[in-house]
């Protein structure tokens, strides 16, 4: 089938690129030049495994072509999935759709042939319902119709999940080919057996983002455990593999340390109780205000253990921050909680040396005034502290006596609890997880 993607962030570049290993012929939008020559030349412009070899599979054989044109896209298909951000409002909690409204203005208008518009952006309940009013407006003697078809993909993992999803979720309003175009899209995914659930449009929307709720609520209720262990002297991660091994609870997403970061989850959480608020459901997602605060909690309790280690001050030391990627295998440092204590950190008088294996470019371009090493052990040269807080592999793998001979004082905090203490401990550091 031919489609569209409006929009080849991680979202949109990896839908495309899955769309067209699906068999289907794709045309990819993207507004930002720099961005889509990257792309039409087969590059991804970020770090996703696997996801340059597939883009460049399908740009040279053609059936996944980049442009910039909506006139084009209007012309191509009549299939359009919208994959644009929906970034947090500058000071507010809400979500900001400038660009999924953008898209629609800007499409539906060039429309000369019935249409379908699939959202797979996260958006706020009742996005798709003042979408449909709009494209009512705008469509020109041609019927537009428009579902919201969330996505569920984790950065790392973005193809496997894409095309071996747990579930395919489409919300549309009836009467229209949604799910018989959805059906057919998704032909390959729903013949392994994926689960196919056909909801209202908000519904849609609301599993999006009461699913990010979730994971974000798991993560904080770990951490949460993590602050009363730490008083009590317990150790969370035992903690986590035993109530883990039920099966109604599930040891995934309940790895204590520093807390959630990135694109999504942070901004998704804030955006629904921004959301509830004006639906005057407020008081129902209050506990994710304290999600939050637990949450935020970890950066500055991190700051708080690198100056106990530090003998009480920061003031004069010398930092090591191994990872500033918001989790492993990816080189997003969009609320990265690695950066937010390395900056905290640097704000308390101390000099930091940071390293990543793959966002250095990403955190020099944000964060310019921190120091950053070329590699681990050059990062720990005459460190006062040693802080891990991405558990890359990389780090896992990093042996006490790589770095003992170069730093100042064996001090190690472990921000994942990823690391073996017993190693560390053996070879004379002071570890603290
Ligand atoms: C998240 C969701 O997992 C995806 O299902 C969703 O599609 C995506 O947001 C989105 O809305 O687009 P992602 O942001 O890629 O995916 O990252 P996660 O793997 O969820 O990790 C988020 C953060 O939680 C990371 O900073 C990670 O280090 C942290 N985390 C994760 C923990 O602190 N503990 C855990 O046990 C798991």
């Amino acid at each position: 089938m031919r489609m569209v993607v409006l929009g080849l962030g991680y979202l949109g570049a990896t839908h495309a690129a899955c769309m067209a290993e699906l068999g289907h012929e794709v045309l990819g939008i993207e507004v930002i030049p720099e961005k889509r020559a990257q792309l039409a030349a087969g590059e991804v412009p970020f770090y996703e495994p696997g996801l340059p070899e597939l883009l460049r599979r399908h740009i040279d054989s053609g059936t996944l072509r980049v442009s910039d044109s909506y006139a084009e896209a209007a012309d191509f298909a009549d299939v359009f999935f919208i994959a644009v951000g929906t970034p947090q409002k500058k000071g507010e909690y809400s979500a900001d759709l400038t660009f999924v409204d953008a898209a629609v203005e800007e499409l539906v208008p060039l429309l000369s042939r019935d249409a379908l518009i699939l959202g797979k952006s996260t958006v706020p309940v009742g996005t798709t319902e003042r979408l449909s009013e709009r494209v009512d407006d705008l469509a020109k003697d041609v019927k537009v119709e428009i579902a919201w078809n969330p996505e569920f993909l984790r950065e790392g993992y973005a193809i496997n999940d894409t095309l071996h999803p747990d579930r395919v979720v489409l919300g549309a309003f009836g009467g229209g080919r949604a799910e018989e175009t959805c059906r057919e899209i998704y032909q390959k995914i729903i013949d392994e057996n994926t689960p196919f659930l056909l909801t209202d449009p908000p519904t849609a929307e609301l599993v999006k983002t009461s699913a990010n709720a979730f994971l974000a609520t798991k993560i904080s209720f770990i951490n949460a455990i993590a602050e009363v262990c730490e008083a009590a002297g317990a150790d969370v991660k035992a903690i986590a593999d035993a109530i883990g091994y039920d099966a109604r609870i599930g040891r995934r997403f309940l790895n204590a340390g520093l807390g959630f970061g990135g694109g999504c989850l942070p901004k998704d959480i804030r955006a629904f109780m921004a959301r509830a608020g004006e639906l005057g459901a407020a008081e129902a997602l209050s506990f994710l205000r304290e999600v939050d605060n637990v949450n935020m909690r970890r950066r500055t309790r991190m700051v708080e253990v690198a100056r106990e280690v530090c003998g009480g001050t920061l003031l004069g030391k010398r930092i090591a921050i191994l990872g500033a990627a918001f989790k492993p295998e990816s080189d997003d440092v969009r609320d990265s909680p690695a950066l937010n204590v390395a900056g905290q950190i640097q704000l308390q008088g101390a000099s930091v040396s940071v390293y990543d294996p793959r966002a250095m470019e990403n955190s020099r371009r944000q964060f310019p005034t921190l120091d950053y090493a070329t590699s681990a052990i050059e990062a720990c040269e005459a460190a006062d502290a040693v802080l891990v807080l991405t558990e890359w592999d990389e780090f896992l793998r990093l042996q006490p006596s790589d770095i003992s001979p170069v730093v100042r004082n064996k001090n190690i905090v472990d921000g994942r609890l990823c690391l073996n203490a017993a190693a560390w401990k053996k070879d004379g550091w002071s570890y603290r997880g």
